[in-house]
């Protein structure tokens, strides 16, 4: 079939809408309607090349061109057609989008660690979870598709591990909001920092994943929430959203958080910024405490190697550094879970839901995320 999708034919370069011929789900897949995708900062890291493999090493390690490729790894849709052997989702079924698609067989997925399934593996790789192959094409050439995912679309094939079923009584933008950033930034706080009642946690860049990491935090009974961001409208988003305090940058909420703690610091720090930078370690492991624990959610330039931290500190005063990847939890559990916290008025995802685009519109949604005016841009269909 023909449909439409932004693509992006490299980096530095615009989204470009185009049309695509469309392959029929075969064996595990799903046609899907997309009906709203959000825009995560994730897919910028394409476009700034961040999170592109310089050609040599990509040569080197033999991988193929991840260019042109389909974008879009927040979304939510609805089941049009089934392939053979699918067993999950029938016609007619409201999903989310899971940006890691969990198999259910994996050693991680079996033990408890979706998150981290093995089918991650493929999140920048060409083909089909199914069977390598594409599925995609234009301009008669096969397309990639970003977490084999490719929300940023009217439609999508995608294999059914990559889809979660939902109630179809939920509204599809706050539906696609748990596909990544809600995820991300609730289990950054709750899986990964392991805030407790009582706690003092900083959340540093509050966009769609940052705000999340405090509302997971409010959730969880944190005493003090610091929302740290140069922005002026994150920091009062933040503030209605349950952090009890905002600062713009670290610098201003050290002493801050000195005087709330009585100079105990924060029992979590969680890094959300746009991009992870290894200068913004130092500063936020002066904001944990002893025995406090610094989570790194942030997407780091693929070739960031240095961070300088106070080493001596990192032992003495026992801090932990810990990555997180889609916060750390089970997609099939916890997207449920996130969506019956938001039904029964807990988690508030429609009021993250800053500014809707057209598909056409997305190089003006991703502008309005690099000037700060978004907590979330969704696309809607
Ligand atoms: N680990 C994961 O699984 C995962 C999943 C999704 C997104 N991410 C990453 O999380 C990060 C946040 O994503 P997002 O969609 O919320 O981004 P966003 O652009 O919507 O928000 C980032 C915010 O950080 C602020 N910021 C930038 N530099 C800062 C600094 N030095 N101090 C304080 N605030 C600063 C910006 O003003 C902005 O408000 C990105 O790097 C994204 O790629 C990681
Ligand atoms: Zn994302
Ligand atoms: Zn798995």
């Amino acid at each position: 079939m023909k449909s439409r999708a932004a693509v992006l034919w490299g980096p530095h370069q615009d989204w470009q809408v185009e049309e695509i011929e469309l392959d029929p789900p075969t064996k595990g897949e799903v046609l899907v309607k997309w009906e709203a995708a959000g825009l995560c900062h994730s897919d910028e890291h394409l476009v700034t090349g961040d999170m592109v493999l310089p050609a040599e090493v990509r040569e080197q390690m033999g991988l193929p061109d991840m260019f042109p490729i389909v974008g879009g790894h927040e979304g939510a849709g609805v089941v049009l057609e089934v392939g053979e052997g699918v067993t999950s989702l029938q016609v007619g079924d409201h999903i989310s989008a899971s940006f890691v698609p969990a198999c259910g067989r994996c050693h991680f997925c079996v033990t408890g660690h979706s998150n981290l399934c093995d089918n991650g593996a493929l999140t920048f790789g060409r083909g089909q979870i199914s069977d390598g192959t594409d599925r995609y094409r234009c301009k008669g050439q096969g397309l990639n598709v970003l977490a084999k995912l490719g929300t940023f679309a009217d439609h999508g094939v995608i294999h059914e591990s990559s889809a979660i079923k939902v109630d179809p009584d939920l509204p599809m933008a706050a539906v696609a909001l748990v596909s990544c950033g809600v995820t991300t930034g609730f289990g950054s706080a709750q899986h990964r920092a392991q805030v407790q009642p009582g706690d003092t946690v900083v959340v540093v860049g509050i966009g769609g994943v940052g705000i999340n990491a405090v509302q997971g935090a409010r959730i969880a009974g944190a005493r003090y929430i610091v929302a740290v961001d140069p922005v002026e409208f994150k920091q009062k988003s933040a503030l209605d959203l349950g952090a009890t305090h905002a600062a713009a940058s670290m610098a201003e909420a050290t002493p801050l958080v000195t005087e709330l703690t009585a100079g105990k610091m924060a029992n979590s720090v969680i890094l959300t910024p746009g991009v992870l930078y290894g200068d913004l370690l130092g500063p936020a492991l002066t904001l944990t405490g002893k025995g406090g624990t610094c989570v790194a959610t942030a997407v780091a330039p693929m070739t960031q190697t240095e961070a300088s931290i106070n080493l001596f500190e990192l032992a003495m005063w026992q801090k932990e550094v810990k990555g997180v990847i889609f916060g750390a939890g089970n997609p099939r559990v916890d997207i449920p879970n996130l969506l019956g916290l938001y039904k029964s008025g807990q988690l508030k995802l429609d009021e993250l839901i800053t500014q809707t685009y057209t598909l056409d519109q997305i190089n003006e949604g991703y502008e309005d995320m690099r000037q700060g005016r978004n907590i979330r841009g969704v696309i809607v269909a």
